[in-house]
């Protein structure tokens, strides 16, 4: 379903799909899926439509729980992704986030196929680093544009200067570090976001600064 509101608005500007996508789980691609569509929104980028693609569903939890009308919810079908984007760009969708599952290589490859760039978030860990290299191949496979970001990362801590370093070895590092903070987890059980909650916190400006980067990429 998509939210009435979405058919009444056109726009002018050229629509944008970025898929988020990471084969290994927990790393944020639901989370950041999530503040990014509500920051973008908040940029006037918008209308954005979320699209779940992970049958876990946590995308679409969140979303049931919102009050807020915006971002919308687009339930697709993955089998026939490409048609219903091409509705949502016809409703006058500017901006579509979509959410993969990990480990479901053919979920991806479908999101991959249709995305104008995928951002792969990425904890800077050991075992992290060395699981992004599927992922990597996947998106290198269709020649997209990917755009790898560190979340989750402790304050002051070598290794995460040494992941990005490591991450730029196989392509372009967002230069957002998102920090591990309660607030991103916490906002999230009630359907909101950390800006929605607290617009002056420090993670709002980390996923203001993120967008922002994102939103330049996506205008490339
Ligand atoms: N920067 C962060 N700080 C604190 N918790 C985070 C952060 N990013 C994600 N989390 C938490 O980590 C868990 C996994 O995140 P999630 O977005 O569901 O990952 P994925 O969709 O990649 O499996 C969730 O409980 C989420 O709230
Ligand atoms: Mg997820």
């Amino acid at each position: 379903m998509v939210s009435d509101s979405v058919f009444i608005r056109k726009t002018a500007k050229s629509d944008s799909l970025l898929g988020l996508a990471s084969q290994k789980g927990g790393v944020g691609k639901t989370t950041l899926a999530g503040h990014l569509a509500v920051m973008a929104e908040s940029k006037g980028a918008g209308p954005v439509a979320l699209i779940d693609t992970d049958p876990q569903g946590s995308l679409s939890s969140w979303w049931n729980e919102r009050r807020a009308e915006t971002p919308a919810f687009a339930s697709v079908d993955i089998a026939s992704l490409a048609d219903h984007l091409s509705l949502l760009e016809k409703a006058g969708v500017n901006l579509a986030i979509i959410d993969t599952p990990p480990a479901v290589t053919e979920t991806i490859r479908k999101v991959l196929a249709v995305a104008d760039m995928v951002l792969i978030p990425t904890r800077p860990s050991p075992h992290d680093l060395r699981a992004v290299g599927s992922t990597v191949e996947l998106v290198e496979a269709v020649g997209k544009r990917m755009v790898f970001v560190i979340n989750g990362a402790a304050q002051r801590a070598r290794i995460t200067g040494e992941a990005a370093i490591a991450l730029s070895q196989h392509g372009t590092v967002a230069p957002v570090t998102l920090y591990q903070r309660t607030d991103f987890a916490a906002s999230m059980i009630d359907g909101r976001t950390a800006q929605e909650i607290d617009p002056s916190s420090r993670t709002a400006g980390e996923v203001e600064a993120l967008w922002n980067y994102v939103s330049t990429q996506l205008r490339k």
